[in-house]
């Protein structure tokens, strides 16, 4: 998904490129006639309805449009200057987790990546809020946890982990 957008991302800022090409180079000449004019209009309607077409496409599975549900397992995330608390480590497989996040200094970024190196959800971690963030893990195997929020000197180094099973407290896989 993420190499997709890249791809798409630098196909169109290469299109972009050659029409902000194009209209340079006519921009010194004579006029060309309706010719050039009709090519540089049919060139931007293109590029128009392929932006629109893979904004939809690619916007359409987008972390937002998951909804909350009232019977997650709530996990307590807390926050600092530079480490994470998890208040569960071995985290169930298949079942809705609702992680509920704390700072107890500044602002922090919650961010969970697979062991392939991708992010699967983040929240921002703020103080005086409990921000939550709902996810459902459908591959069992260890989890990083990561900040994206730079929070001071050693925000990179904030990096903590948990373990998704299977059948946790008899809970049933679909
Ligand atoms: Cu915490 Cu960056």
């Amino acid at each position: 998904m993420q190499m997709m957008v890249l791809t798409v991302s630098l196909v169109l800022m290469a299109l972009l490129g050659m029409v902000f090409f194009a209209a340079i180079r006519s921009g010194g000449r004579a006029p060309a006639g309706n010719k050039v004019e009709r090519r540089r209009s049919v060139l931007i309607a293109a590029l128009l309805v392929a932006g629109v077409v893979i904004s939809i496409v690619s916007l359409r599975p987008w972390p937002q449009a998951v909804t909350m549900t009232a019977d997650a397992r709530t996990i307590n995330v807390t926050g600092g200057q530079w480490y994470w608390e998890i208040d569960n480590t071995q985290l169930p497989l298949g079942v809705p987790i609702s992680f509920n996040s704390h700072t107890k200094d500044v602002t922090h970024g919650f961010g969970v990546m697979n062991d392939a190196g991708q992010l699967l959800f983040q929240v921002q971690v703020m103080p005086g809020y409990v921000n939550q963030v709902q996810y459902v893990f459908d591959e069992p195997g260890d989890y990083k946890v990561v900040c994206l929020e730079y929070c001071g000197v050693a925000h990179h180094d904030m990096i903590s982990e948990f373990t998704v099973i299977a059948n946790q407290d008899g809970a049933t896989n679909g």
